[in-house]
């Protein structure tokens, strides 16, 4: 998320650390260490001589070392998107497109809460494929028809609507019109759709499983904090069901065919002085360690008193987790998973460990925040969501501690075990969830650059964390050898090594290894610091990776986000594309730009890798509606940019990437 209006400057604060006392580390040491260690390790893989590190840099000259067939093409900020040569990029949904049943066209004109809610939402995010008929799996079966499943993550009225001039203006001057439109907006879409021979993707619109989740969509609380104290509200007593989810980032689809989404910047909803609410003593360190401390970047709670912590103290504690839905049963009721802990959820990827465990990897997207997994107790057992129901909520959840030997450590957050005791307040398991922030801390794990998404490359079992940047290290903070830069604007990605390999890797395993993948940035400039392999491009390089997709031969999709740092970095957000074994390793190149303002998330392929699905989020961001920097993806006069699903395939039909 970020924000073109200098005015209110904390709508940016997951660039802010929540400050607290932080893991120690042993700087100077480490960063001895670290030079070393990328040499011989970290671009080991890269098979590239030591002449050619720093020769080459910038020159593309090691271009033919990537396995990827694509040329590339230019980085350059525009108000279009495009793509490689030889390949289409296509809006398949945008902000506004009817997809219910009797939904109303869109009409920027005349916004309404009740057109919204039958319409795509705003900001997409996570995006799901999921193949129909159901049962057919997802990493097999059909890829020419499906659910697709996609987050909205927050709205931008600056740019929806005429009659903004400032940022602080969006709570101030919310009307109760406009909240009812945001909270419409925000949550997830379900949408049937299909291609025919190879042709054009298209939706179906009021498809028989079309859906539209919002912030005002009832649903449940399961897990070890559900019914909890802490839970429970004036509008349920029994602490296990809530209206709503908002701020859908990233997300994950489980073996059984449904999705988990992220509530990621919950914060930003509740208003109200913590220190006038009835519960302050008890959720004082809580509300201090997420963030809410009085001031709303929404003004939702002007027309619903739960969004203000005075009003409703506990109301903020059923917000930052993971919720299940199932796309596939429209009349299905979406499920808070409080095992996997509350944070600021990027997303979740899972997989089966050898022994049949689901593990959830996760990154907590904030300035020193940190990375988790979860491990369920039981094992996945077919595609039946009934049969998989204990799952997500009877399993242990760790925090990453990343030692500068190397070595990984995911340190269990269990009540009673360590200083997870009444000693630091912690009474029961639910303590520690709803604190989930807390209990990592005193478990050691380590402030990283901003986690953002933690995922598996199914082909290698190589899990790869995308830590997005932070400019604050360094001051009151070392680096580390899991953190090397100093003001890290530019982010990087952070390879882990679970024991085994492939399909036998072992994600259940309490111990694994870990390399710096890159550091991203401009290698040209030495300030910055930046390591790829030393082929890369002059259009090649990139900053802040935020997302991640796999494709079946183990190469990597970065989907990027600069926030407001795009237009110094003068270079567009987009999917930058390298293999991650082999010669090419962390050869990154550009292989898709979105329009300017915007990030890209989510690159999604399709289980023959023959579409590539990705979100185009708040194009034009940092602009207004009455100029707004691009008005892609309908370029007509007066209308307001929309964000939105772009599929990208292949013009021979091939494989993305070849
Ligand atoms: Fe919503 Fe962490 O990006
Ligand atoms: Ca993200
Ligand atoms: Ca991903
Ligand atoms: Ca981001």
């Amino acid at each position: 998320m970020q924000n073109g209006f200098d005015e209110f400057p904390d709508h940016d604060d997951d660039d802010v650390p929540i400050d607290r006392p932080m893991a120690s580390t042993i700087g100077a040491l480490i960063e001895r260490r670290l030079a070393r260690r990328e040499l011989l390790r970290g671009l080991a893989g890269a098979a590239v001589g030591a002449a050619a590190l720093g020769a080459g840099i910038g020159r593309g000259e090691a271009a033919g070392a990537s396995s990827l067939g694509f040329k590339e093409i230019p980085h350059a900020l525009d108000p279009n998107m495009a793509v490689a040569e030889g390949y289409d990029a296509q809006v398949l949904l945008a902000w506004g497109d009817p997809i219910l049943k009797r939904a109303l066209a869109f009409n920027h004109k005349i916004l309404s809460a009740a057109a919204q809610v039958t319409q795509f939402g705003y900001n997409c995010d996570f995006i799901g494929f999921l193949p129909l008929p159901r049962g057919l799996g997802t990493s097999s079966g059909a890829s020419d028809h499906g659910l697709l499943c996609v987050n909205h993550e927050y709205t931008n009225w600056e740019l929806m609507a005429p009659g903004l001039t400032a940022k602080r203006d969006v709570w101030q001057k919310t009307t109760r019109r406009q909240a009812a439109i945001e909270m419409a907006a925000h949550g997830h879409s379900v949408v049937e759709i299909g291609r025919k021979g190879g042709g054009r993707w298209a939706y179906v619109a009021g498809g028989n499983r079309n859906r539209r989740i919002t912030a005002q969509t009832r649903m449940a609380i399961s897990g070890p904090a559900a019914g909890d104290d802490r839970l429970r509200t004036s509008a349920d007593r029994s602490g296990r069901k809530v209206i709503g989810t908002m701020n859908n980032c990233a997300g994950g689809v489980t073996p059984w065919g449904t999705v988990l989404i992220a509530e990621e910047n919950f914060h930003y909803y509740f208003a109200g002085d913590p220190r006038q609410s009835a519960n302050y003593a008890r959720e004082k360190a809580s509300y201090r360690r997420y963030g809410i401390r009085g001031r709303a970047y929404y003004g939702w709670h002007k027309f619903h008193k739960r969004f203000n912590v005075e009003a409703e103290p506990n109301e903020a504690n059923r917000f930052g987790w993971m919720v299940e839905i199932d796309p596939y049963d429209p009349a299905s009721t979406p499920v808070k998973r409080t095992a996997l802990g509350r944070m600021k959820h990027e997303g979740a990827d899972m997989v089966v460990a050898p022994d049949g465990r689901l593990v959830a990897y996760m990154g907590d997207d904030q300035t020193f925040e940190y990375i988790y997994k979860y491990v369920s107790a039981g094992r996945v057992a077919g595609t039946d969501p009934a049969a998989n129901a204990r799952l997500l909520d009877d399993g242990t959840l760790y925090a990453a501690r990343l030692e500068a030997d190397g070595t990984l450590e995911w340190r269990p957050l269990v009540y009673g075990q360590g200083p997870l005791t009444p000693v630091n307040r912690f009474r029961t398991q639910a303590d520690v969830l709803i604190e989930t922030r807390r209990a990592a801390d005193l478990m050691g794990a380590t402030p990283m650059d901003r986690p953002e998404e933690v995922e598996v490359n199914r082909a290698t079992g190589r899990v790869y964390a995308a830590l997005t940047k932070n400019s604050r290290r360094g001051r009151r903070k070392p680096v580390d050898a899991a953190n090397p830069r100093a003001r890290n604007r530019h982010g990087h990605i952070i390879e882990i090594i679970a024991p085994g390999s492939g399909a036998q890797t072992d994600h259940a395993a309490t111990k694994a290894r870990w390399e710096i993948f890159l550091l991203a940035g401009d290698p040209r400039d030495e300030n910055v610091g930046a390591k790829y392999h030393p082929g890369v491009s002059r259009e090649g390089w990139f900053a802040n990776p935020d997302n991640f997709g796999f494709d079946a031969k183990g190469r990597m999709w970065i989907g990027s986000d600069q926030g407001p740092d795009q237009p110094r970095n003068k270079i567009a957000d987009g999917v930058y594309a390298t293999d991650t074994a082999g010669p090419g390793r962390a050869l990154t190149r550009c292989f898709f730009t979105a329009p300017v303002g915007a990030e890209l998330c989510s690159p999604t392929f399709t289980p023959d890798n023959r579409t590539l699905f990705v979100s185009v989020q708040h194009p034009a961001e940092g602009s207004g509606f009455d100029a707004p920097l691009t008005r892609w993806p309908d370029f007509k006069d007066g209308a307001p940019p929309r964000p939105a699903v772009v599929t990208i395939t292949k013009k021979d039909g091939g494989v993305i990437g070849g």
